[in-house]
């Protein structure tokens, strides 16, 4: 018999920069095996990047941006990233959502975006979105399912790698966290 996964959702520290770093290329690993060439997934460029990532989202993070995770006795499971007033047109930009891989499907990734949506709607903000690759079709069907409009579609890039995306939006938060709380 499986158990539920214990842990709480909260606010990351720049001390965890090295470690959500790890859970987010973990992620990468699975989630975009067959979008991204192998060897930039398993490769030291996508951990270094991840790493990178992190330690500049944290030196650039305001009091209006959002980095949270699920933090369980083993280890943080999941995180969110939400940056403020960065994405033109929209009040808010979710930049990263990731379970840890074995614990996909256990609502780890709703209870996220949830409690970030709530924060977002505190802060006054309206509107949010984020880019979906082609190909993530498991991301694609708990944003659907969640009230996502799937909209503008552009070429962006990943380790230097060019690669299709969907814009994902939202303009009805109070409506996106009950979706989360009711999934
Ligand atoms: C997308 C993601 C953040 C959602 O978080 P989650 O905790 O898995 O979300 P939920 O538990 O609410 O489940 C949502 C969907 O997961 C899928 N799911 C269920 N079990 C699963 C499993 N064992 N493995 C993979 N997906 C599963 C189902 O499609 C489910 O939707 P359904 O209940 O309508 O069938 C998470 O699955 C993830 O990290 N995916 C890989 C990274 C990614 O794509 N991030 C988004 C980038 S924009």
């Amino acid at each position: 018999m499986t158990t539920a996964p214990v842990y709480v959702l909260r606010d990351a520290t720049p001390a965890d920069a090295l470690a959500i770093a790890a859970l987010h290329v973990a992620s990468w690993r699975v989630a975009y095996r067959g979008i991204l060439p192998d060897d930039y997934l398993d490769g030291s460029a996508a951990a270094a990047e991840a790493d990178a990532r992190w330690v500049e989202n944290f030196r650039t993070v305001g009091r209006d941006d959002i980095l949270m995770v699920a933090d369980g006795d083993a280890g943080l499971l999941g995180l969110i990233a939400v940056w403020a007033g960065r994405e033109a047109g929209f009040d808010t930009y979710i930049d990263n959502l990731h379970v840890r891989p074995h614990l996909r499907g256990q609502r780890i990734g709703a209870r996220l975006l949830g409690e970030a949506t709530r924060r977002m709607i505190a802060a006054g903000h309206r509107t949010t979105c984020l880019w979906l690759l082609d190909g993530n079709d498991q991301g694609g069907h708990f944003y659907r399912r969640i009230g996502g409009s799937f909209e503008d579609h552009q070429t962006g890039e990943m380790g230097g790698h060019p690669i299709g995306e969907t814009r994902v939006v939202w303009r009805d938060l109070p409506g996106l966290a009950k979706a989360c709380d009711d999934s």
